[in-house]
């Protein structure tokens, strides 16, 4: 199903990275309850950024959750070499792959890989890559999504440049990519990303990081509204 279809012109997106793991299907259920639907799960490989996250064996034991709600995966795969991993991201239940431009020497042939695993492919690129270098290979992309932050790590401070960047990618990008925004997203900084041309918004720590989940989810969303 293509990102158009699963996405409500808006979505605020939790970013599984920021849970509490003992309690993972719980605080996913509450979300789910709440609305949320779409969930941005996190791969560092301990290569392309510091961190190792997670992978498959995750992500295959709640993907049937999510599922079971009408919802849907969006990997993020802070990897090198992203291609190698997509048949084991597709078999355990992922709905989309998103791979970094800077990793990767063929953007439109790893776009093409993805398809081949019948996923939906996203471009992610980092604060020091061009937005222009990023939109002239991503025509055939679902989203394209703009780090706010440098890859690795949940928590940073959102880096203010995200603004002009989404704002220039916007201008670049045909109407129907949208453009999801990842690092430092919180209720305050959110509805200016929205006007300036953003629509998939990720957030680990202002959701996770709140005592009341589904209430620090409707807070985003209703910053929107
Ligand atoms: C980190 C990940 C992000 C992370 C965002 O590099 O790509 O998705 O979970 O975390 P916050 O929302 O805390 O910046
Ligand atoms: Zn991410």
């Amino acid at each position: 199903m293509p990102w158009r279809d699963w996405i409500r012109t808006i979505e605020v997106e939790p970013s599984i990275y920021g849970a509490d793991f003992a309690n993972l299907g719980d605080q996913l259920e509450a979300l789910l309850r709440s609305e949320a639907r779409i969930f941005h799960f996190d791969v560092g490989d301990g290569h392309f950024v510091e961190p190792i996250t997670m992978g498959p064996v995750v992500l295959q034991s709640i993907a049937p959750i999510i599922h079971r709600y009408g919802g849907a995966i969006d990997v993020h795969l802070m990897v090198d070499n992203p291609v190698m991993h997509f048949a084991q991201f597709a078999e355990a239940g992922a709905d989309s792959v998103t791979f970094h431009f800077e990793a990767v020497d063929d953007v439109p042939g790893t776009i093409r890989a993805a398809r081949e695993q019948e996923l939906q492919v996203g471009v992610a690129f980092n604060p020091e890559t061009k937005p222009e270098d990023v939109a002239a290979v991503a025509a055939d992309a679902d989203i394209v999504l703009c780090m706010s932050i440098n890859p690795g790590y949940s928590g940073q401070p959102f880096q203010e440049e995200a603004y002009e960047r989404v704002e220039e990618l916007r201008k670049l990008l045909p109407e129907r990519i949208p453009i999801q925004v990842d690092g430092g997203v919180n209720d305050e900084n959110i509805r200016e990303l929205w006007h300036r041309g953003a629509t998939l918004f990720v957030a680990a720590s202002a959701i996770f990081g709140r005592e009341d989940l589904p209430r620090a989810y409707r807070r985003m969303v209703q910053a929107l509204a």
